[in-house]
């Protein structure tokens, strides 16, 4: 691994070389054959694409093959809730939102509280299950198809995906494991298992299909180790590899590094009030002069400002309007605090939109939450401990909002041997 800046699925630090990273990841740049066959089939290329947000992927054209041959492709995408949304981890969820719209895919959204609790010390089980609900809220919220999108938590659907799991886990060596994801002696050992938990969502279409699906992942690049390891072990167990597509990380407001949820001061949660969002676009980092009179004479440098990094990822959909608001900043016509204004506005306004949704979310979980166990909570009583039983009801109702007498979709899978 490059030695300015790290890239695995836990930890994103220093300024990501993104050429690089394709080198060292071995995935494929998008290129111009890609965007024209992009506009062939779809009929224009989205701005993700045009501007290289997206800008890497595995398997695309493969995928886009079998699409033109009329075989239809699942999306499968994922989030590990230890905490609140923010607005980064959206990017790549408009995006599959736009591919379902697109593609006519159906999609599978996996909510890894299982790896969320294994990786953080300081959070519960509770905590992260009543995250994978909360993270729930924000992905119905962006408009996905009810009738094509299937939400599931690995702690709530861990009969499903345990039975392919299994066989993912069987074919990885610890030799394997420790390579592509740094682990060592001191890793718990459900961190080690993890990775076929996440693997396992891209073999489900096909074992509930019973014949092979294609299946397209988008994330950002951060998660590729994982989908190294599933292509790798999908031909051991008779699967198409899965295709993926990867975006670049939304930077804080800090301006370096990706917007994490660890640092709250530098990130716009999709919880945050508007006025909290609004003082923090003001405190971000610019690319400004020290003095106004510098800055008039040597202009800014969007090339290293939060503020104009948000305007080209998220809040700046004309292309047109965003050269000009380059132009203006690097000839010093327009200072830093009007430009951050204008964002603080534009951000406010999609949190209040998206705020709304989000309330209302909640009446419409059900539609789209899979999983094992039955609101009844029937494989909850086997526990003889009848206390133990009663808390474990609790916990699922106050962490799941799922009330005894909803109706949950349970679906079975075959077995696969
Ligand atoms: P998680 O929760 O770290 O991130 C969720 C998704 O958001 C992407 N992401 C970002 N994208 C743009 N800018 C950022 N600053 C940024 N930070 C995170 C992540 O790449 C991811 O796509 N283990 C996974 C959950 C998961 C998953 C999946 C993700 C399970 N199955 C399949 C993608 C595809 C996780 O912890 O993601």
């Amino acid at each position: 691994m490059n030695e300015e800046f790290k890239v695995t699925p836990w930890d994103v630090t220093g300024k990501v070389d993104y050429a690089k990273l394709i080198e060292e990841f071995g995935t494929e740049p998008i290129d111009e054959g890609i965007l024209t066959r992009w506009k062939r089939i779809t009929g224009s290329i989205p701005m993700a694409l045009q501007r290289k947000i997206f800008f890497s992927h595995r398997d695309l054209n493969w995928i886009l093959d079998r699409y033109e041959q009329g075989e239809k492709f699942v999306l499968y995408t994922g989030r590990g809730p230890s905490g609140h949304t923010h607005i980064g981890h959206l990017m790549p969820w408009m995006f599959t939102k736009y591919l379902q719209d697109t593609f006519d895919a159906p999609l599978y959204f996996q909510m890894t509280d299982d790896e969320k609790f294994l990786y953080k010390d300081s959070l519960s089980l509770k905590e992260a299950m009543a995250f994978s609900y909360e993270n729930a809220l924000d992905v119905i919220a962006l408009g996905f198809d009810p009738k094509k999108t299937y939400i599931f938590s690995d702690l709530e659907y861990n009969k499903t995906l345990y039975r392919i799991a299994v066989q993912v886990a069987k074919r990885i060596t610890f030799s394997t494991a420790k390579a592509v994801f740094g682990f060592d002696s001191s890793t718990n050992i459900g961190l080690i298992f993890f990775t076929s938990m996440q693997s396992a969502p891209a073999f489900l279409p096909s074992v509930q299909a019973g014949k092979n699906v294609p299946v397209l992942i988008p994330h950002a690049i951060d998660q590729d180790p994982h989908f190294r390891v599933t292509r790798d072990v999908a031909p051991k167990l008779g699967y198409y590899k899965p295709a993926a597509i990867h975006c670049t990380f939304l930077p804080s407001l800090a301006g370096s590094d990706k917007m994490s949820a660890s640092r709250p001061e530098t990130t716009i949660y999709t919880t945050d009030d508007v006025k909290v969002a609004r003082k923090k676009i003001l405190g971000a980092f610019t690319g400004g002069r020290v003095s106004v009179e510098e800055q008039k004479k040597l202009g800014g440098v969007p090339g290293v400002c939060a503020v104009f990094q948000y305007y080209y990822y998220l809040f700046e959909e004309d292309g047109a309007k965003l050269k000009e608001r380059e132009r203006k900043c690097m000839s010093g016509e327009i200072m830093c605090g009007e430009c951050k204004l204008d964002l603080a506005d534009r951000v406010a306004s999609f949190l209040e939109r998206h705020q709304e949704k989000r309330e209302k979310a909640g009446d419409r979980i059900k539609d789209f939450v899979v999983s094992d166990y039955s609101a009844a909570y029937d494989r909850l009583k086997r526990p003889q401990d009848r206390k133990e039983v009663a808390k474990l009801k609790r916990t699922m109702k106050e962490y799941y909002s799922v009330k005894e007498g909803d109706s949950i979709r349970i679906n079975r899978t075959r077995d696969l041997e």
